[in-house]
């Protein structure tokens, strides 16, 4: 038998080590109540429209559709994308500071080789997106911490850190941030903190790059704040979205938006990484943009998530231990506890998986490994019937560790 392992980077089996270490693990049994899931709802998808464009686009444009495209994307994709932006989010850019990626983990995962050199130091947020967290890890660099609140990254504390650093002759050379409707936690960043925000970047001199995954998926109406990409006038701002949460996660479609300079600087990564994202899910969505499928659906999406988080809301509110923490997000997918007791979410999590339910715990969001008694719930996925039943089991599991 070969020893693969004996062939490996050292960078190989240090990826595979955090990445085994810090993956959520999924427990794909269905006869459980699953609150741990990042998943849309599938009832949520335009199936018959996708395939209508589906077969029209290859019978019409096949030899196109299924052909090697240029890195940057499909021309026609990105002009429509490039007025979906301005649309949707306001954001108003050439096809010159866009470049498509394969799902907006590809975005990470570009800037971070991209930026992120061994020992530099990046902020992030406690806690953050663990995927791109992982990315990050990748490039071993220095973390920075900055807490959150219900209204989104502690700025303040932010500051503090920043001139802490400088006392020492030390800098960040770049923020992640997920501003609006966060994954783990659901909070949004408000607007006077954006603009504290990008006041920092410039005083402390570093770039942001803004997640905004989440920023077409919100619930209540003209909550959502704008996005750092538009209140920056320095160009400071890497803006990483998707289509995944809004059209399909499967079709596998995000982009980064930034300074045409930044888009060149990119583009060999992105080449490097799969040469292009496929052609043909480009072709399907410029159709389905141009048609405004994702316009036309989103009004349903809203009211089917407002509901389901509006449940998961009331049945945490009846039932959840009195000391807890908990967000109460404007959109996304999730719902942050903090239990603020002794019990420890990851020693908990097989109890609450014999009772039938179960949940993400939030040590993984922190680059420390912090946040014993977080948990991260989806809310998107399950019925009303299941969040109701669900989080009465969770809480009876809390309590019974709580008498032990
Ligand atoms: C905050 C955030 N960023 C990025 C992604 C990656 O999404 P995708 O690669 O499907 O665009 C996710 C997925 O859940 C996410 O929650």
């Amino acid at each position: 038998m070969i020893s693969y392992k004996r062939y490996m980077s050292k960078d190989g089996d240090y990826v595979a080590s955090i990445v085994a270490k810090y993956s959520l693990k999924f427990l794909e049994d269905r006869s459980i109540i699953s609150f741990a899931g990042g998943l849309p709802d599938p009832a949520t998808f335009p199936v018959d429209d996708l395939k209508r464009i589906a077969v029209e686009v290859i019978e019409k444009h096949g030899c196109d559709a299924l052909q090697y495209m240029p890195s940057r994307g499909v021309s026609t994709y990105v002009r429509e994308l490039v007025d979906f932006l301005y649309r949707a989010r306001g954001i108003r850019v050439d096809a010159d500071n866009v470049i498509v990626t394969t799902g907006s983990q590809q975005a990470i995962d570009i800037i971070a080789r991209m930026y992120v050199d061994e020992g530099v130091y990046i902020a992030v947020e406690e806690p953050t997106y663990v995927a791109a967290l992982n990315a990050f890890r990748a490039r071993k660099p220095r973390f920075i911490g900055v807490p959150i609140d219900d209204f989104g990254m502690r700025t303040d504390a932010l500051e503090d850190k920043l001139r802490r650093l400088r006392s020492e002759a030390n800098r960040i050379n770049l923020l992640y941030t997920v501003p609006t409707a966060q994954n783990p936690s659901g909070v949004t960043l408000s607007v006077d903190r954006r603009k504290h925000l990008i006041e920092l970047a410039n005083e402390f001199d570093f770039l942001i790059v803004e997640d905004d995954a989440y920023g077409l998926m919100i619930f209540d109406e003209g909550a959502s704040p704008p996005p750092l990409f538009c209140m920056d006038r320095s160009g400071r701002v890497i803006y990483v979205g998707s289509l995944s949460k809004v059209l399909t996660p499967g079709m596998r479609l995000g982009h980064i938006v930034a300074p045409r300079e930044v888009i060149e600087s990119l583009e060999p990564f992105k080449q490097i990484a799969d040469l292009h994202t496929p052609s043909i899910t480009q072709h399907i969505a410029a159709v389905a943009l141009r048609e405004r499928i994702i316009e036309r659906s989103m009004p349903r999406i809203r009211s089917v998530y407002r509901m389901k988080r509006d449940a998961m809301l009331r049945a945490i509110q009846e039932h959840i231990v009195e000391t807890a923490w908990w967000t109460r997000p404007i959109g996304g997918m999730f719902i942050w506890i903090k239990l603020n007791t002794r019990v420890d979410t990851e020693r908990l999590l097989p109890k609450a998986y014999s009772r039938g339910v179960i949940y993400v715990p939030g040590r993984g969001f922190y680059h420390n490994e912090d946040g014993f008694d977080t948990m991260r719930l989806n809310f998107t996925y399950p019925s009303i019937d299941q969040i109701e039943e669900g989080i009465e089991r969770l809480s009876r599991v809390i309590m019974e560790e709580l008498c032990r």
